[in-house]
């Protein structure tokens, strides 16, 4: 039997199957030679398995030679994951497990408890030989944004046990909240981890020491550390909201309710500062016996720094050369603090700026470049680019597959760089995942990262996994975690019948989506709204009810494709949106598609730039598709433009009466996208002699955090025109108060209505 075939995930690196099988139901014991050695870990696997402790089990535990005895947290993380491996033998009438330490026991009843949770009756006998390819196999969990629960988060350290995981880097700082009692600095339990939302509602939350202690145990336990972060000198409103003598300017600050990147950080010319953290971090380590302390680092602006008597006596005094030395002189000082208690500091891939700390370990989320510039200079690093990693962006833009290709180790490192890739990790920020969508973000993508960091099969068979992991989600059901889509469920193109004078919309379901849910209770249904209706989606939109009845059930063929025809409409409502509804549940973001009095529908339009690889928007209609798109700028429905205008033209075909033109554009800041400070509508007969219609700027400030969409627009216009243009006029670089001050930045725009 091929390796592959045996039901689990992550697939074990080595099988060799003897012929025969187990049957199941005589795994009813549990045998070990001596107890001092095992340290409890025979009781773990005993309970995990429902088994009882005899003195002959059915299993059998060993230690080989004798084990280690050392304390599990310290254990866990070495590089290359050595002493994680096991090996499993299946005969017919009993089985070992063999390790060289408690956790490579740990890891192999993983293997054993989904061996036994598969469908049938047996297993096939051989002998497993695992071991992991990473040593670092990390999820984060921000519950700095949402603030989870300690039930759920120990159900979430259940799944990565499970899985073969074995770092929790838990985010317990943000702007948004503070999440750590320290009961030196009490206001932070008090005031920091609290916020009021734009409702008047309270929200937020915090965790005791006991409870931490409780959770690192669990962990513990399981053969997972806990790499707490506690972010510096960026993302820390909420710590100066409750010691605001301990930012630059001193002045009172709220916890933040919005998402986003904020100015007021850490002064790094006032010894407070470092008083607050090195309180804050010696707290810290008596909770967390990780040997690694996450500090954060990235994301800072430099904004106060530059304005701020003290930091700037500090650049003079430790002879800095500007605000980015200051920030590395910020970590390395912090890091020095850290080494003194015998911790190593782990930062974000801006802590490369301005010169690494001497011992520091850099993860890279900005693609994979900071890990290998961490690596060539001999440090360490974990990988997790945001473009496989970040399970916070919705399946449109990344989907299973892709998250199944992620190879941790960057290319063009040598073999002795290689080995300073420790491993990767998935990332669920939660700015828009309270924990009720946990598991729905976490699954299935989990399953791809756990093989991914567990083994590194080459070539990847993406189809020979899909075989093992759709039963696996069957067996996790049975477990509660109830995954979400593996894939954008729907994918929608509109076009205008000029015959039948309908729109025409053609749906796209997922195949796998489709095979899955079967005999599922799935639907579409549509609504028109009216154009003023269009919500402004935040990424966990969902129209929640849906007041038409459903278009379609699973008892209808529910085949991949779908075409909807919508005729127009001369009333007001004229956009209509239609969501994927599973289980009575919404699903997936709605398709929002404008109605056929957009007479650029379907039409391409001429660009003078075309829009970026990154960004193209859905294709050549991107921009006369009918789509809009969200709040989510990379759905895939808008176009972006970096470092250039958007300049669009459409050729109606024909002289045609035109009352009204507009665009939409989308701002995010913190993305380096911004409104055009200046949108032009043009018109012409040739195409080559251009009139300007209108010009129109706007009052939106590029810097608000909020990421906005803002209509461009311009109406009663009564002209007689064949050809129609805009051009949305680009900042080009990123202002001077920017962190990407200079820089290019984007123009993103979904569509040219005509009317
Ligand atoms: C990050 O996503 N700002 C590390
Ligand atoms: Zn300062």
């Amino acid at each position: 039997m091929p390796e592959n075939s045996l039901p689990l995930i992550p697939a074990v690196r080595h099988w060799e199957a003897s012929g025969g099988f187990f049957e199941k139901t005589q795994l009813v014991s549990v045998s070990f030679p001596s107890a001092s050695a095992f340290d409890g870990v025979e009781n773990t696997i005993a309970a995990q398995l429902g088994l009882e402790i005899q003195n002959s089990g059915v299993l059998k535990l060993e230690l080989d030679p004798v084990g280690k005895l050392c304390g599990a947290a310290e254990e866990i993380i070495e590089p290359g994951g050595a002493n994680e491996s096991y090996q499993l033998t299946i005969q017919a009438h009993g089985m070992e497990l063999r390790a060289q330490s408690r956790t490579g026991l740990f890891r192999g009843a993983q293997t054993l408890r989904q061996l036994m949770a598969a469908e049938g009756g047996t297993i096939p006998c051989g002998v497993i030989s695992d071991s992991p390819e990473f040593g670092w196999r990390g999820m984060l969990l921000d519950c700095g944004r949402h603030f989870m629960p300690v039930e759920v988060i120990k159900n979430t350290i259940d799944q990565l046990a499970y899985h073969k995981f074995n770092v929790l880097h838990w985010h317990l700082t943000e702007d948004q909240g503070w999440r750590l009692e320290v009961p030196q600095y009490p206001r932070l339990a008090e005031v920091a981890a609290w916020r009021t939302e734009s409702d008047g509602s309270r929200y937020g939350g915090f965790y005791s020491s006991d409870e931490v202690k409780e959770i690192v145990a669990y962990a513990a336990e399981r053969f997972i550390t806990v790499v707490p972060e506690i972010e510096l000198p960026g993302h820390s409103v909420a710590a100066l909201a409750a010691y605001p003598e301990l930012s630059c300017t001193g002045r009172p600050l709220k916890v933040e309710t919005q998402w986003g990147i904020f100015d007021d950080v850490y002064c790094a010319g006032n010894e407070k500062t470092f008083d607050f953290l090195e309180g804050v971090f010696t707290h810290a380590m008596a909770l967390f016996p990780s040997k690694y302390i996450h500090i954060g680092g990235d994301e800072c602006p430099k904004e106060r720094w530059k304005n701020c008597e003290k930091c700037q006596q500090r650049i003079a005094q430790e002879n800095l050369d500007g605000e980015h030395e200051l920030q590395s002189w910020f970590i390395r000082r912090m890091e020095k603090f850290l080494i003194s208690h015998d911790r190593r500091l782990v930062g974000w891939d801006e802590i490369l700026e301005g010169g690494l700390a001497p011992a520091a370990t850099v993860q890279s989320w900005r693609g994979t470049r900071g890990a290998i510039a961490a690596a060539q200079q001999g440090h360490n690093a974990i990988v997790s680019p945001t473009s496989h990693c970040y399970f916070d962006y919705d399946v449109a833009t990344l989907d299973l597959r892709q998250v199944h290709s992620f190879r941790p180790r960057p290319e063009n490192l040598s073999p002795d760089e290689q080995k300073h890739i420790l491993g990767g990790e998935m990332n669920l920020w939660s700015e828009y995942i309270p924990h009720e969508r946990l598991n729905n973000m976490l699954f299935p993508r989990l399953t791809a990262m756990a093989e991914c960091l567990w083994k590194a099969p080459e070539p990847r068979d993406f189809s020979e996994f899909l075989n093992r992991m759709n039963p696996h989600l069957h067996e996790l059901e049975k477990q509660g975690i109830i995954a979400g889509p593996a894939d954008r469920p729907l994918n929608f193109s509109a076009s205008l019948n000029s015959e039948t004078g309908m729109v025409e919309i053609q749906l796209t379901l997922d195949s796998k989506l489709v095979n899955s849910l079967a005999n599922q209770n799935l639907e579409l249904r549509q609504r028109s709204i009216s154009s003023h209706e269009v919500p402004n989606f935040r990424p966990d939109f969902r129209v929640e009810d849906m007041s038409l009845p459903p278009v379609l059930y699973s008892d209808h063929p529910v085949n991949e494709n779908l075409k909807l025809s919508w005729p127009p409409s001369s009333s007001a409502e004229d956009i209509l949106l239609v969501q994927l509804f599973i289980h009575g549940q919404p699903y997936g973001t709605p398709a929002v598609i404008e109605n056929s009095r957009h007479l650029a529908l379907g039409l391409e339009p001429v660009l003078a730039h075309p829009a970026s690889d990154r960004y193209p928007g859905g294709g050549p209609l991107g921009l006369s598709n009918g789509l809009h798109g969200g709040i989510n700028f990379r759905d895939k429905l808008w176009s972006g433009y970096e470092g250039i205008n958007l300049d669009a033209t459409i050729d109606l075909g024909e002289k045609t009466a035109v009352e009204e033109l507009s665009i939409r554009f989308y701002q995010g800041a913190t993305a380096w996208i911004f409104l055009p400070h200046e949108v032009e509508f043009q018109f012409s007969d040739d195409g080559k002699q251009w009139q300007t219609v209108a010009s129109i700027s706007h009052q939106v400030s590029p810097k608000t955090q909020d990421r906005t969409i803002h209509t461009f627009h311009v109406s009663d216009l009564g002209l007689e025109t064949r050809f129609v243009r805009t051009i949305g006029h680009s900042l080009i670089t990123c202002p001077s108060w920017h962190t990407g001050a200079g820089r290019p930045c984007w123009v993103f725009a979904d569509e040219f209505i005509v009317r």
